[in-house]
């Protein structure tokens, strides 16, 4: 029976298992997930969050649904496996990966019950772990191509979490930095807070921490301050969606942290897998924004901080314009402005 682990999750005995990032960074927890809904609810609640992580997660989670299905593959199993798709596929709306990859997944199924195979499962499996291998090796390519934009001794700053914990392992944003200083160079990593969830606080904080690089943990509206005050040489996230003009999807504070770096003359990069390009949004506009909980920012875990009642607005996600985008770096290479152009050549 096929195995696979990495820092965000394990395949292994039919059942995927992830580590709960809800819990980080102060209790180290597994949940295990033995059904398609287990995987939704995993996915849907953020105890696996992250857009690559996300993709693989769903992938595994179209997995177990197959193998809840007996009977004619052919006809009640697609009917099946149409459902089991659209239940893991609104789990959460932004990060394109995770339809990707059950467009992937489906895409093999189809193929598989062409090709007249009785049972369609072990093959799933296969794609499912060919998904999370092929992550890793992606962010590593990438942080390699990002790499070398870090310069011996720059001062990085992050926001959100695009570590080894938002993909399969590795990281985007996180996998340049590993990448540098993986080749010797020294940096100092600046990272946000990511208010309401705290993403940089648990979760980029514990993992740049866990791996000896230097992290110096600061909150959003300090950014502006870090930069002028000259410690800030690059910035580097993730990205949840890019549109094929370029605009780019990431946390919340991601496009403050943009303006901010322009107005500073500090080069801000995206670092993501072309997975997370999404060429039928023409732009950013055309890019759906999870909106979430007002309790997220009303209340600090059980504590109240808000007056009851109070009217709030709670985006999980903006959208930095491709203009705010010195480059756009993947595992084809860094893509520069007029990204339409750059992008549009990545996918031949
Ligand atoms: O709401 P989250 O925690 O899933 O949001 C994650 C982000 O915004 C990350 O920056 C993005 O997914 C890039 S992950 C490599």
């Amino acid at each position: 029976m096929a195995r696979f682990k990495s820092v965000t999750l394990e395949w292994k005995d039919d059942r995927v298992v992830f580590i709960d990032q809800k819990k980080l960074p102060v209790e180290e927890i597994y949940v295990e997930c033995t059904d398609h809904e287990d995987v939704y609810r995993a996915i849907r609640d953020m105890t696996v969050r992250g857009a690559p992580a996300i993709g693989a997660s769903a992938a595994f989670g179209y997995v177990l649904g197959a193998r809840e299905f007996s009977g004619d593959w052919k006809t009640a199993g697609v009917v099946h496996m149409r459902r089991v798709k659209e239940r893991l596929a609104s789990s959460r709306p932004t990060a394109v990966n995770l339809f990707w990859a059950l467009e992937r997944m489906e895409k093999a199924l189809i193929s598989c019950l062409d090709s007249a195979q009785e049972d369609p499962t072990n093959i799933l499996e296969l794609e499912a772990l060919k998904i999370a291998a092929e992550d890793v090796e992606t962010n590593k390519r990438l942080g390699m191509h990002g790499a070398d934009l870090v310069r011996d001794g720059d001062g990085i700053l992050t926001h959100c979490n695009a570590g080894a914990l938002a993909t399969v392992d590795y990281g985007t944003a996180l996998g340049v930095i590993r990448a540098a200083v993986e080749t010797g160079k020294r940096v100092r990593v600046y990272a946000d807070e990511t208010r309401p969830y705290l993403q940089g606080a648990r979760l980029t904080a514990w993992e740049l921490q866990q791996s000896g690089i230097d992290v110096t943990l600061i909150c959003d509206n300090m950014a502006g301050w870090v930069m002028k005050k000259g410690l800030i040489d690059l910035v580097v996230v993730g990205a949840d969606r890019i549109a094929a003009n370029g605009d780019a999807a990431n946390k919340i504070g991601t496009y403050s942290v943009a303006v901010l770096a322009q107005k500073h003359g500090i080069p801000f990069y995206i670092a993501a897998p072309l997975s997370t390009v999404d060429i039928s949004c023409k732009d950013g506009e055309a890019i759906p924004i999870e909106e979430r909980d007002n309790r997220e920012i009303t209340h600090f875990g059980e504590t109240q901080l808000a007056p009851s009642g109070v009217k709030c607005y709670n985006p999980a996600f903006d959208v930095t314009p491709w203009s705010l985008i010195t480059g756009i770096i993947t595992e084809k290479g860094v893509l520069r402005p007029p990204f339409d152009v750059s992008l549009g050549k990545a996918f031949i």
